[in-house]
């Protein structure tokens, strides 16, 4: 990458991005958010077309088309502060729904393990969406977007579960798990248990700084996450479910794409139930 424009507007004179590489054009408005750069061609996979555009750092993006819908991935890598990066670029070369593919501890013991997780809300415990806002401001995800992950677990027969999500900026201490050498410090000491009983179901690391900015910038976002690991049982198995998190996110996005042209054609901001039935003849 040569000059860019500015210490403050790191892109170059084609709109080029610094950290994502990507310029205007390049992606369409439909964008799948894995934390694994690696996790990117297997999401591609089920798509029809596929070709990777940019690679740099934890940010790979590859673009294609899905069940006939042009759709992108970029990997966010681990945590509030990548992923934010991720969203203040993506947004500004076209970007306009967002749906987090990741993996999860569940909580609650009733999750089983590669059980899918659909977020509705998250609670804010990364430190990137406190830069962007107060507290009081709520992380909650697009009830279109949870909607269609719903349906697309539904289509596809993937067990899933619906509710509130808590994002910690840490792996261990933040999600109640001792550190180096058994350091805890009392705050954290069974935060898993305290959210369990508040009917939070899972901890991961990205939704509440996805949410908080999808909300403040006016667009869209959801999280579809495979628990992996689960913290009432004890349990961990890597890549567990991680497969019908990745179908279920690349159907959410055709299911949004067919409910985006209902409310095309009937000149509405709002989706309802009664719009999807009378023009699709399903619920
Ligand atoms: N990701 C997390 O953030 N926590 C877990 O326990 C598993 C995956």
């Amino acid at each position: 990458m040569s000059r860019l424009k500015s210490a403050v507007e790191p892109e170059d004179i084609t709109g080029k991005q610094y950290h994502v590489g990507l310029k205007p054009g390049d992606i369409p408005k439909f964008v799948l958010l894995p934390g694994d750069p690696e996790r990117v061609p297997r999401i591609a996979k089920y798509w029809e077309e596929r070709r990777e555009i940019s690679k740099h750092r934890e940010y790979v993006t590859y673009v294609g088309r899905y069940k006939g819908v042009p759709i992108a991935s970029t990997s966010t890598g681990i945590g509030g502060p990548a992923t934010a990066i991720a969203i203040e670029e993506l947004l500004r070369v076209g970007a306009t729904t967002f749906i987090r593919v990741g993996t999860t501890g569940a909580l609650q013991d009733f999750i089983r393990l590669g059980d899918i997780i659909i977020s509705t809300a998250a609670v804010r415990y990364d430190g990137t969406s406190k830069i962007y806002v107060d507290v009081e401001y709520p992380a909650v995800a697009s009830y279109e977007v949870v909607m269609a992950l719903i349906e697309a677990a539904e289509s596809l027969g993937v067990p899933y579960h619906v509710g509130i999500t808590a994002s910690s900026d840490s792996f261990y201490i933040g999600q109640g798990r001792p550190g180096y050498k058994g350091y805890l410090p009392s705050r954290w000491r069974k935060v898993e248990k305290r959210l369990a009983e508040l009917n939070v179901l899972n901890f991961e690391m990205e939704a509440a700084t996805l949410f908080t900015l999808a909300n403040i910038y006016g667009v869209r976002a959801g999280a579809a996450c495979a628990a992996i690991a689960n913290r009432a049982t004890n349990e961990f198995i890597p890549d567990i479910g991680v497969e019908d998190a990745i179908r279920v996110a690349n159907e959410a996005v055709r299911v949004l794409n067919e409910w985006d042209q209902v409310k095309k054609r009937r000149g509405s901001k709002y989706l309802s139930l009664k719009m999807i039935v009378n023009e699709l003849g399903k619920g």
